[in-house]
């Protein structure tokens, strides 16, 4: 462990609708609702952050959504703003996950812009990288993550405090029970920080959270936890369930 607060965030991706993403949130907050030893977020599908949001409201639980577009309004059907989310009380939002990247053909540089709108209207952005399992066979794993990286933080001036959160989550290891080998998250989250340092200086490096993700369950979370360069999980499956979830907020 190190001197960052750790971030346990739940990625709940297309589940649940209004009733049962309540009813999550309500047992999540009697479980887990003044937890100290690290921040807790949960990302809820749009149509039930509005509901969630009242739920959260006296707890210390965090609320984030997994997506959002980067222009702050105009034509654009089917697409939310940065403004709308922290309306509804978002405080984070999950950037270029895997599953935007690959079925929903998002680029770095979309992503990019995606970023920086977040930041300017003061939301914290999850930024999500990771290889496949070719790009790590044929040992791309860093010149990927290099260039998702400098392409998602592009052009932007970071300040301490509000740093985006990166989250680390090899594509291989997401929803396959494959959990990457704590070498592997080491090697990479290592390698992440030195990048951070590289393009941002040393205090930032020292001061953003690097999570890992990828088949994050009770049974893993304390081993990852003590990684020096993790700082946290971004979970799907295993945050679906409170009780689970609340095993590996506990690790
Ligand atoms: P799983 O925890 O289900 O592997 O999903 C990880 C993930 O994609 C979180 O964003």
């Amino acid at each position: 462990m190190n001197q960052r607060t750790p971030l346990i965030a739940g990625n709940w991706k297309m589940y649940k609708t209004i009733g049962q993403a309540t009813d999550a949130a309500r047992r999540l907050v009697d479980a887990a609702g003044g937890v100290t030893h690290t921040e807790v977020m949960i990302a809820p599908a749009f149509t039930a952050l509005s509901a969630v949001s009242a739920i959260l409201a006296d707890s210390d639980i965090y609320m984030g959504a997994q997506n959002m577009f980067w222009a702050s309004e105009g034509a654009f059907t089917g697409e939310i703003s940065a403004s709308m989310l922290t309306d509804v009380g978002c405080r984070h939002v999950i950037i270029g996950h895997s599953e935007r990247r690959h079925l929903f053909g998002e680029s770095d540089d979309l992503i990019a812009q995606k970023v920086k709108a977040a930041l300017d209207a003061d939301l914290i952005p999850v930024l999500c990288v990771g290889e496949t399992d070719s790009e790590r066979e044929t040992k791309k794993t860093f010149s990927i993550l290099d260039k998702q990286v400098k392409s998602g933080l592009k052009g932007l001036i970071l300040e301490a405090g509000r740093e985006p959160v990166i989250a680390y989550e090899p594509v291989w290891a997401i929803g396959t029970g494959k959990t990457a080998q704590p070498g592997q998250v080491d090697e990479v989250h290592s390698y992440l920080r030195d990048l951070i340092a590289r393009q941002f200086g040393e205090a930032i490096a020292g001061t953003i959270r690097i999570l890992y993700g990828g088949s994050v369950k009770p049974e893993n979370i304390s081993v990852l936890m003590s990684l020096q360069d993790v700082d946290g999980a971004l979970v799907g499956g295993a945050s679906l369930d409170p009780e689970i979830f609340t095993r590996i907020i506990n690790f």
